[in-house]
């Protein structure tokens, strides 16, 4: 310690509790578009925008400047005491672009908070429709909706749950709508529309007569199974399923919204509307911690006209929050960003195919827009993934960032422990350079990774 740091009563400096613990991390200092550098002046290319968030690309000084501008007229008033201009100036403009009829929106601080607020917004309507017996909440396997305790029960990520198991428990699985692992037990996938809509409501009818709350799922499926598009009948009909049973239709649309599928939101590919619906990610692309949970009209008037909503967290409806969504949004309108979405991602998939599309460790390269996966196997006829101890998917990542490049993956896709998947989620303002290097570089990683653990 130098002399100039003053030391705490207990003698000691604090650090940072790293999200990786045992590898230096780089110190990043600036980005822009689809780069981000490092304090030694090394460029990254960010072939997944973090965490599949920064649609809009780094170093927006049009979304820093609106924040400057809120921030000098207030940063933060209590959601119990005020509204704000930024704020319902956002909800008007935003509205029309949800999966949701007549939407009123609840500004949280990511993606899991928008989760739990979700699942309250449901209890919250049953209560008042005085069907307080519709506690059971269906989600799926291999799915994620967030780590806070709550989310993570609903999410089918056995690697992420595993440690806290004990804790979890509340909520029922059914099947992934996962065509490439289809019919496997040890995937819990299947992938024909009428079975995966059956099961669901096989399940309502297990849980019995009015119990069931809420079905969660994403319209394409993330991280967990790495860009996963359900059969093309699929949404329609757990839809229409869940219509019939009075069970609310939650979308998850934290990673497939605000264009990053190709469409304003995922279930817009199918023309199906939410009840419920978490967003956050893109919302406020990285430049501010914002996520939102939203119910339809019919939804929102029965919670007000009912009991209310028990719940709230100090920091949402933030005012910033809402000028950075603002601005980001205005952004994909002005640049027609989500039609560029769809554009590029075709074109990304056509890369990636051709680069991988033969290599005998890749078996599935698939995905919706700016959002797509790769899954890698040991064996492309059988789909036998690689061992975990293995870390496939570990070396790929580290080949590739040793190369500048950085991506998003997933593990346990396969059967809970094994599988590799790796997605690519770059802002919309990817090059096509640079969509070009993703894919070469991306075929360096994988043909070094594979060939080091199969030597
Ligand atoms: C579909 C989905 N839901 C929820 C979450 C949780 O969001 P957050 O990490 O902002 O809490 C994520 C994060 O990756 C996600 O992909």
């Amino acid at each position: 310690m130098s002399a100039t740091e003053p030391a705490g009563a207990g003698g000691s400096t604090g650090r940072v509790f790293q999200r990786v613990l045992g590898r230096d991390l780089p110190r990043a200092v600036r980005a822009e578009g689809c780069t981000i550098w490092d304090a030694d002046g090394r460029a990254y290319l960010d072939a997944a925008g973090g965490a599949v968030v920064v649609n809009v690309g780094h170093g927006r000084q049009s979304i820093v400047d609106a924040a400057e501008k809120q921030a000098r007229d207030f940063t933060y008033v209590h959601g119990t005491t005020f509204t704000s201009e930024p704020l319902e100036t956002y909800v008007r403009a935003v509205g029309r672009y949800l999966p949701l009829d007549d939407p009123a929106i609840y500004p949280v601080s990511g993606g899991s908070e928008a989760i739990e607020s979700a699942l309250k917004m449901a209890r919250a309507y049953h209560l008042a429709r005085r069907e307080p017996d519709r506690t059971v909440v269906i989600a799926r396997h291999g799915s994620y909706h967030g780590n806070s305790l709550g989310a993570l029960d609903l999410s089918g990520r056995e690697p992420l749950r595993r440690p806290y198991e004990p804790w979890l428990g509340r909520f029922s699985h059914v099947s992934a709508a996962y065509p490439y692992r289809a019919g496997e037990a040890a995937a819990h996938a299947l992938g024909d529309a009428d079975q995966l809509a059956a099961e669901l409501e096989a399940a309502i009818a297990d849980a019995g007569q009015g119990r069931v709350a809420a079905f969660v799922a994403e319209p394409i499926v993330g991280a967990t199974l790495g860009a996963v598009v359900p059969p093309e009948g699929y949404w329609p009909a757990v839809a229409e399923v869940c219509r019939r049973h009075g069970v609310l239709l939650i979308a998850d649309e934290v990673m497939t919204g605000f264009g990053r599928t190709g469409r304003w939101f995922g279930l817009d590919h199918w023309g199906v509307r939410a009840d419920v619906m978490a967003a956050a990610k893109g919302v406020a692309g990285g430049y501010f911690p914002l996520g939102l949970a939203v119910a339809s009209g019919a939804v929102y008037d029965t919670i007000a006209a009912g009991g209310g909503l028990v719940h709230g967290f100090t920091y949402s409806h933030s005012p910033v929050g809402a000028a950075v969504a603002l601005e980001v949004l205005r952004i994909l309108e002005r640049e027609d960003l989500v039609a560029a979405s769809k554009t590029k991602g075709e074109r990304l998939l056509t890369l990636v195919s051709k680069r991988l599309g033969d290599h005998p460790n890749v078996g599935d390269v698939r995905g919706r827009g700016l959002l797509v996966g790769i899954e890698l196997v040991a064996d492309r006829s059988t789909r036998r993934p690689f061992p975990r101890q293995a870390r496939l998917v570990e070396a790929v990542m580290s080949h590739a960032r040793n190369a500048g490049l950085l991506l998003y993956h997933g593990t346990g896709n396969a059967d809970g422990t094994n599988g590799d998947t790796i997605l690519l989620g770059p802002p919309f303002v990817v090059t096509e350079t640079e969509m070009a290097t993703i894919a070469e570089t991306l075929g360096e990683a994988v043909e070094r990774a594979t060939a080091e653990v199969a030597g």
